[in-house]
């Protein structure tokens, strides 16, 4: 331990109050020994902050940040160097509020399109996923300010994310889920790692030894402290044990007397519960902010500008016959779309900002001076078509045609149809939009649609749309960075870090997403993303890694460091690159992996390395990409731990998961592999056929039941009461509605359907401590007594209080 003086001269009952939050966003100070309190907010886009930080969340009254691109889009970039100066901007921001640490980045697999939360995730691949998260914090670190790394682990969906239990086998955990995180970890060592709200096979990650002490302390050396995700933890002893050392937000009541009472039972090891408060301590006092207090203020004009800049490297290009793009700059265009007046730039939830400023794509061309004509086309308030504003729209559509011009078209996801706390249940645009795009094709087949949301659509409508930009949720300067891009200013370099499928049913994780009865089943197990795609070689809208600029460039003598090489080794990957087009231009260059005669069950393809590169025009270049030996590896199951299979190894370059053009062959020492006698995914169907007796197997344990609904007990939630009594599903909608305005959120915003699916789908124990006290024990036993169909029982729970099991 390193403070240990300090932690023995703390009573039991310090130590048991250190160990959770004061209020929402502070650690608890302890003025006799000069412990102060660290404050921490939301990230990662940004720095979330309330103008009074206390006891609640708060989503009104907040004080301007920079509202950066979200992961979503940052992640297109590849590029490590710009994460990381993110992160040292946000650390300028955090100081200036005195923040001494940042929730944030999440690192998150993207495992399904819908995921709602998916705008704050950076990819479906670890390596990339994990190389810019670290990079993140990194960024963020090197300007004082701590980052915490969430959210750990599975995490993969929104729906029932307080209680459903991600099912997932070894080497899906190990290769994919857990892997995103390891390389965040190792590469940023994060002052904390943040404990996810969901169970992994069969325990909440808030109380997981297999997640904290093996994966994160033993495994990685971890040595920073570990948080609860925001009222994840279920069993406080069970989480100490487990080596989750802050409980956020501080509980009402405060479990600290049950914590105390535990180490003088001697059923918690008092030698934990130190650890953990010794772990926290380390952050506290080492941090400058926590030392030096609120820092000097951050320059807002300069970090506008950043916004811009990330936003414009990492905005993608997909199609563009015909060189439609780029635009002329002194021609008139059509511009439709309400998006480019109102436009998307952040998702909802708890990263959810107030800008410092805001551009759109409208307000960005007349700052340009850029002539436009304007038709806004829909609403974003509702999905059904407007005649009035179709017709004005097409209108508009067919005077540029006539013209001989350009029409630009804005669609994407409106921001009630995703956001923290649910998920989508389709892939289609709304239809208002959906709709209308085919028609103003047909009247203006001159068109460029741009897209904006967090999350891929089905784009059925692509055949009759020339060029195609998606900028996803692009920061408060995503107007202007979409007119650098659109006007041919910037070169636009950004390639996807997720796959766009062709249709919903498509997607590997279709049929075990979200789940049900409380549990999800990964049977896609290793093929996530285009990792099923590129294996059962299925055809996409636009493949992970695709991404157009205004020059092309070309792959040619590709090389290797070695032939033979040795397990634990790195490998490097030279090659000539060439920019063949008349305009400088950056191109992501990505080496994938493949094992042609691997015993084991292995993707098509993994993405090993990425660069990006600079090139002037007509320029050619010898460049290299390093593999790291991880890449390489595999998960023992039989072993437990990574280990490398000898044999031949394909390495695959180019400027997309489909566009591979080189490829060179190399041996890896070592013993080759017996067959694996685990059932095997059948890639001439769909991973959702997998038997559950086979995916029992894979997963190396017994399935758990469905859960019941009943008996209804603390473990119940407010949805389900509310199902069999109206009493309790009226005492809902209050609570929610109450809820919401103390914390600022507005009625049919998407942060007013967080608060409700929190409040409906977080388990009564649990609801308990996060509710401000709206939610006493002995309202949570009656309202169970009120579902169980007992009115005078609930009457003397109300009265006598207590415990609702
Ligand atoms: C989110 C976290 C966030 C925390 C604090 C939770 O609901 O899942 O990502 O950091 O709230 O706002």
């Amino acid at each position: 331990m390193k403070h240990a003086g300090l932690v023995a001269r703390m009573s039991l009952e310090e130590k048991a109050a250190f160990v959770a939050g004061d209020g929402f966003w502070h650690t608890r100070t302890l003025p006799a020994l000069g412990i102060p309190s660290a404050y921490m907010t939301d990230g990662p886009h940004g720095v979330r902050s309330p103008a009074e930080p206390g006891k609640s969340s708060d989503f009104g009254a907040l004080l301007e940040s920079t509202a950066f691109p979200t992961a979503s889009l940052l992640a297109c970039s590849f590029d490590i160097s710009l994460l990381e100066e993110e992160g040292r901007a946000l650390a300028e921001e955090s100081r200036e509020r005195g923040v001494a640490l940042l929730l944030g980045p999440g690192a998150n697999i993207k495992r399904s399109p819908l995921c709602g939360r998916n705008f704050e995730y950076f990819s479906e691949d670890p390596h990339l996923s994990g190389a810019l998260a670290a990079a993140w914090i990194r960024g963020l670190q090197s300007g004082g300010v701590g980052a915490s790394l969430k959210h750990f682990a599975a995490n993969n969906q929104e729906k029932g994310r307080m209680i459903v239990d991600a099912l997932v086998e070894p080497r899906a955990l190990r290769e994919i889920y857990l892997a995103s995180f390891e390389e965040a970890v190792e590469g940023g060592r994060p002052a904390s790692v943040m404990c996810a709200y969901n169970k992994l096979n069969g325990s909440y990650c808030s109380e997981n030894g297999f997640l904290t002490r093996e994966v994160l302390r033993k495994d990685w050396g971890y040595e920073g402290f570990v948080v609860t995700d925001w009222g994840a933890s279920a069993d406080r002893i069970k989480g100490l044990e487990a080596g989750i050392d802050l409980e956020m937000p501080e509980s009402l009541p405060p479990k600290a007397i049950a914590v105390a009472a535990a180490v003088r039972a001697g059923t918690l090891d008092h030698r934990l519960l130190d650890e953990s408060v010794d772990r926290l301590l380390d952050f506290v006092l080492s941090s400058p902010v926590v030392r030096e207090g609120p820092g000097p203020s951050f320059d807002r004009r300069a970090h506008h500008e950043l916004a811009r800049r990330l936003a414009r490297e990492s905005i993608v290009l997909l199609k563009n016959e015909g060189g439609l793009l780029p635009l002329a700059k002194d021609r008139k265009i059509g511009l439709v779309g309400e998006l480019a007046r109102t436009p998307r730039y952040q998702g909802a939830g708890s990263s959810f900002l107030k800008p410092t400023r805001l551009e759109s794509l409208v307000g960005a061309l007349e700052e340009g001076g850029h002539p436009f004509d304007f038709a806004p086309g829909y609403r974003i308030d509702r999905e059904l078509p407007e005649p009035s504003l179709v017709s004005e729209a097409l209108a508009l559509a067919r005077r540029v045609h006539a013209e001989g011009g350009t029409l630009v078209v804005a669609v994407g996801l409106t921001e009630l149809l995703e956001g923290e706390g649910f998920d989508r249940s389709h892939l289609r645009l709304p239809d208002n939009q959906a709709d209308l795009l085919p028609q103003l094709a047909a009247a203006c087949p001159s068109l460029v649609a741009l897209y904006v949301g967090g999350s891929p659509v089905e784009t059925t409508w692509l055949a009759e749309v020339p060029a195609f930009l998606v900028s996803y949720l692009g920061g408060q300067a995503s107007g202007a960075a979409q007119v650098d891009l659109l006007y041919g200013d910037h070169n636009p370099s950004g390639k996807l870090a997720e796959t766009w499928p062709l249709r919903l049913e498509d997607t590997p994780s279709h049929g075990n997403f979200p789940g049900r009865d409380r549990r999800v089943l990964y049977k896609e197990g290793l093929f996530v993303g285009y990792r099923w795609y590129s294996s059962a070689r299925r055809a996409v809208a636009f493949p992970f890694g695709a991404g157009l600029g205004y020059a092309p460039f070309a792959y040619s003598e590709p090389a290797l460091s070695a032939t033979l090489l040795a397990p634990g080794r790195e490998l490097r990957v030279s090659f000539t690159l060439e920019n063949r087009g008349a305009r400088r231009g950056k191109e992501v260059a990505q080496a994938y992996l493949s094992f042609p005669d691997s015993a084991l069950e292995r993707p098509g393809l993994a993405l090993a390395a990425f660069s990006k590169f600079e090139l002037a025009a007509g320029e050619r270049r010898r460049v290299e990409l390093v593999i790291d030996t991880r890449a390489l590896r595999h998960w023992d199951e039989k072993e437990g731990r990574f280990a490398f299979e000898g044999g031949r190894v394909l390495v695959h370059v180019g400027g997309s998961s489909a566009d591979l053009p080189l490829k060179l062959a190399l041996t890896l020492e070592g013993e080759p592999l017996p067959p694996s006698d685990l059932p095997r995914l059948d890639l001439g169907k769909h991973p959702s056929e997998l038997s559950d007796a086979d995916f029992a197997a894979r997963l190396g344990l017994p399935l758990p039941p469905p859960r019941t609904l009943e008996p209804f007990g603390s473990d119940s939630l407010l949805v389900d009461l509310g199902r069999a009594s109206r009493l309790v599903s009226l005492f809902t909608k209050v609570m929610v509605a109450v809820s919401a305005r103390s914390s600022g959120a507005r009625r049919g915003s998407p942060n007013y359907r967080m608060v409700e699916e929190m409040i409906a789908e977080t388990p009564l124990s649990r609801l308990v401590g996060l509710s401000e006290g709206r939610l006493s024990p002995g309202l949570a036993a009656a309202l169970v007594e009120l579902a169980k169909g007992r009115p005078l029982a609930a009457l003397g729970r109300l009265f006598g209080g207590g415990d609702s099991s």
